[in-house]
């Protein structure tokens, strides 16, 4: 088989590109690991910045997402037993779409399936080949050896997949940062305690509550790494998450039994270039960042916005500087959203080796963000998404 571009992974980031470029006529197949309900079984991220929501329509994928996302105009801090609203509408003239990644993940299966467009499931051991000659990949589909030759492949494979463990050690820098802690997961259908989200800084820790839909609530508590679900039947988990909340919050919290519950360790990742050869990583594949800033899944679209153009500007135009500049231009955005993940995470958590003075600079932080109009529009303009 022969195609211009192979993409390797099924996840949002695979997904649009594979649709917008199908819709400029490049062609392209999509090699998934796993089927498509594995897939659409993870729950992830809710919250969708504008830019990410216009590649959505422009990959005529916007229809679902407008009629049931929300369109949020604010979130909440809470704090000291109370609450400040951050008014994302007021001070950026934006908003954010709040709208879970399974269902956009669905809508982009349901245009490629209509498309006819290239979707492998089932694609065991596949490997990137000769990627700085003439790339192909290599894969297993029911037991059979495939080949697949193109002019480029694109790593989309999320952050346990082979591309970027296929570039060579010496050729590619990886930056780290392990957090000492976690975020347990629970997703309830009960209407959300509140209609903008709600992340809360409290001395026994963080907490966090978010929405799929006015019938579908996601909340998060901030857990110690060696914690495991079975250490949280729900009522456990609902005492917890009320304490860490202002009382007017958990006095309304409707709590109901938990339909999934998980831990998801807090790591702050880069993986430079983001280019091998022919071979480009997009979305987790390159790089992972903390859930506080809601900067993960936005992260992943602007590569895809980079690249897209890139590839469009080969392949329309015969020129090459877009993905020449393509890992240094994504990594510009990556990196400021390195940035803001990793301060909002330093801002929000209990930190077990903080010391009196780490304490007091983190709540002077704080206490500086919310009585100061240019700090807040800067927490605001990052949150809602810095321009492409
Ligand atoms: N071969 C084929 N497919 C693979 C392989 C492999 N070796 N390894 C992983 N995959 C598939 C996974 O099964 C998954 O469906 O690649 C896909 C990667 O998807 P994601 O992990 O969702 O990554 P991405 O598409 O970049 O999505 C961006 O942003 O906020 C985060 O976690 C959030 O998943 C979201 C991500
Ligand atoms: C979520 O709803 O899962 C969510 C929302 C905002 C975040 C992180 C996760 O910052």
């Amino acid at each position: 088989m022969r195609t211009q571009v192979g993409i390797i992974g099924g996840g949002p980031s695979g997904l649009l590109l594979s649709q917008l470029l199908h819709l400029k006529g490049i062609d392209n197949v999509v090699l998934e690991k796993h089927s498509r309900d594995y897939v659409l079984g993870r729950i992830r991220a809710g919250v969708l910045e504008q830019g990410f929501a216009d590649l959505m329509r422009e990959a005529e994928c916007g229809v679902r997402m407008e009629a049931e996302g929300e369109l949020h105009g604010g979130f909440y801090i809470a704090h000291g037993g109370g609450k400040s609203r951050i008014d994302l509408q007021g001070l950026t003239g934006s908003s954010v779409v709040v709208y879970g990644q399974t269902e956009l993940t669905r809508d982009l299966y349901e245009a490629r399936e209509k498309m006819g467009g290239k979707v492998v499931h089932g694609a065991v051991d596949v490997q990137p080949n000769d990627m700085t000659g003439a790339p192909f990949l290599t894969y297993t589909l029911n037991g059979e050896a495939q080949r697949l030759e193109c002019d480029f492949i694109i790593g989309a494979d999320g952050f346990h997949g082979v591309s970027r463990k296929a570039i060579p050690a010496d050729e590619i820098t990886e930056f780290e940062r392990v957090y000492p802690f976690g975020w347990l997961g629970v997703l309830t259908e009960t209407k959300p305690v509140s209609p903008e989200l709600i992340y809360a800084k409290h001395p026994r820790g963080f907490a966090l509550c978010s929405m799929r839909s006015q019938s579908l609530s996601r909340y998060y508590i901030q857990v110690p790494l060696s914690d495991t679900v079975e250490d949280w039947p729900d009522d456990a988990f609902w005492v917890e998450l009320k304490n860490r909340l202002p009382a007017e919050v958990a006095k309304s919290l409707i709590t109901g039994p938990s339909i999934e519950k998980s831990i998801a360790p807090l790591r702050s990742y880069v993986a430079e270039p983001m280019r091998y050869g022919k071979m480009f990583l997009a979305g987790d594949a390159a790089h992972i960042v903390p859930p506080t800033g809601a900067r993960g899944l936005n992260s992943a679209a602007s590569d895809i916005y980079y690249l897209y153009h890139a590839l469009l500007d080969y392949y329309q135009k015969g020129e090459d500087a877009g993905l020449e500049n393509y890992s240094d231009k994504a990594l510009a955005r990556v990196w400021k959203g390195q940035r803001f993940s990793w301060w909002m995470t330093g801002l929000l958590h209990d930190f077990p080796d903080q010391s009196g003075f780490d304490k007091r600079l983190q709540q002077t932080e704080l206490d500086y963000l919310l009585s100061s109009e240019s700090a807040l529009r800067s927490l605001a303009e990052n949150y809602v998404g810095l321009p492409f």
